[in-house]
């Protein structure tokens, strides 16, 4: 497997379909207007408005249902022209041209979807795609409707070939509960994300792809030369993307699902990423056997602060933790402070506490990551003779490169090499 993308799986032609085949007309509407049929010309009025102010033109002329909607919007330049459904003054000058029409107003699944009309409002609005799985979450009213609103977003978007309702993550491993509702019965897909392509097992380990953007932010932060802990990795999208981003000197991903240090074997050895070491088994364990590191991401948002002194003990002279979780936001100032008491006593000083809101969680409550940039007290250094203050950095953060003196064996730990700890390691 090592160094070779993977191959999709197989189409429905050899998988399994869930439920009547699903008819694979494409209701895309940017798909269906390609097609000659569905195109046409007509003379309409339009206004011509500024590029920059096109949007807020179209949606007051939406409101006021002056819209031509089902011809398309012309775009020359940095000049949009809007099609109108009659002269109007807006205080940009009108003329009349020629539109595209057949316009297919197929916005969403919901278009296509067969349910009663009382129970439409409950449909899904948004839904996660993985790789060609969509993963919805279907509200009781609507379970026995669940086949067809499945095979609606397959029609819909011909690029997703399996729909899945998830039940909720559960336990430790916060594995999902999944059911195939349409399409192909597996739960496996790839899902590219910055270029790295993952391979996923929906059913038997965690993978998100809200997630995507704060991985990146991390990612960007991470300094030439780093030890990187990422003790939750699920199936590897952090330590992968650092591994092959930037240029850290290695990134230790574990976690203690087996499925998932296995789909992280096979995503190390597929993207590459030479400079990652993984091993199975509880967090507070492996940053006991790996410390000490600069960089430590705590990607376990609903019991992190558990791991929080390990992750501190861990951290060499100084360094950075990456720590996530789910808050009320009148909540963020108490665990701030919780953060600075447990770096205390762990004999941390903090140099620099960020608070960055990764997404909305709930109504009320928040995804939120704390940034803790701290300096063991017994090595407190000037900060102007750090080696870190050198380099180039995007933030307030000073890792250096940990008690690097003393980790000549860490260096014999070069990547490809087997470590003491390392139940398994590509
Ligand atoms: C929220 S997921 C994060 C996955 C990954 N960081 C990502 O971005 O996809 C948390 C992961 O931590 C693992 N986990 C839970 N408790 C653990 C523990 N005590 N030690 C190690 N891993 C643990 C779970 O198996 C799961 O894969």
């Amino acid at each position: 497997m090592a160094g070779r993308l993977f191959s999709f799986p197989p189409r429905s032609r050899t998988g399994t379909v869930v439920g009547e085949r699903a008819q694979r007309t494409c209701l895309n509407p940017k798909v269906l207007n390609r097609e000659r049929r569905n195109r046409g010309v007509v003379r309409a009025w339009c206004i011509v408005v500024p590029r920059e102010r096109g949007e807020e033109i179209r949606r007051r002329l939406m409101d006021l249902g002056l819209l031509h909607e089902h011809l398309r919007i012309v775009r020359e330049g940095e000049r949009l022209f809007l099609p109108t459904t009659e002269r109007v003054d807006l205080g940009f000058p009108m003329e009349q041209r020629e539109f595209g029409t057949g316009f297919v107003a197929v916005r969403s699944y919901k278009d296509v979807v067969e349910v009663p009309d009382a129970l439409r409002r409950s449909l899904p609005t948004s839904f996660d795609v993985i790789g060609d799985i969509a993963v919805l979450k279907v509200p009781e009213e609507l379970q026995r409707y669940r086949e067809k609103i499945g095979l609606s977003i397959l029609r819909w978007n011909p690029k997703i070939r399996v729909a899945v309702q998830d039940r909720g993550v559960k336990g430790e491993r916060r594995v999902r509960s999944i059911e195939v509702i349409a399409g192909e019965r597996r739960t496996t897909t790839v899902h590219t994300e910055y270029g790295l392509h993952y391979r996923v097992d929906l059913a038997q380990a965690y993978f998100s792809p809200r997630l995507a953007s704060e991985r990146k932010r991390i990612a960007d932060r991470v300094f030439e030369g780093e030890v990187v802990a990422d003790p939750f990795a699920g199936v590897g999208p952090f330590a992968i993307l650092i591994a092959k981003r930037r240029r850290p000197r290695l990134v230790h991903a574990s976690d203690v699902n087996p499925a998932a240090v296995e789909l992280l074997g096979v995503n190390i050895g597929a993207n590459r990423a030479a400079r990652v070491a993984t091993h199975e088994g509880d967090a507070r364990h492996i940053l006991r056997q790996i410390a000490p590191v600069d960089r430590v991401i705590l990607d376990l948002p609903h019991t992190a602060f558990d791991y929080l002194p390990d992750a501190f003990a861990a951290i060499g002279d100084r360094g950075v933790v990456h720590m996530y979780r789910i808050l009320e936001r009148a909540d963020e100032r108490a665990a701030a402070d919780r953060i600075r008491g447990m770096a205390a006593q762990a004999g941390m000083e903090i140099r620099d506490l960020q608070l960055h809101t990764v997404r909305a969680y709930s109504p009320t409550q928040h995804h939120v990551a704390f940034d803790v940039t701290v300096v063991r007290a017994s090595h407190r250094a000037d900060p102007g003779t750090s080696p870190s203050a050198s380099r180039t950095s995007p933030t307030k953060e000073t890792p250096t490169t940990g008690r690097r003196s003393g980790r000549t064996s860490r260096r014999s730990e070069a990547p490809g090499h087997q470590s003491r700890h390392s139940a398994r390691r590509r």
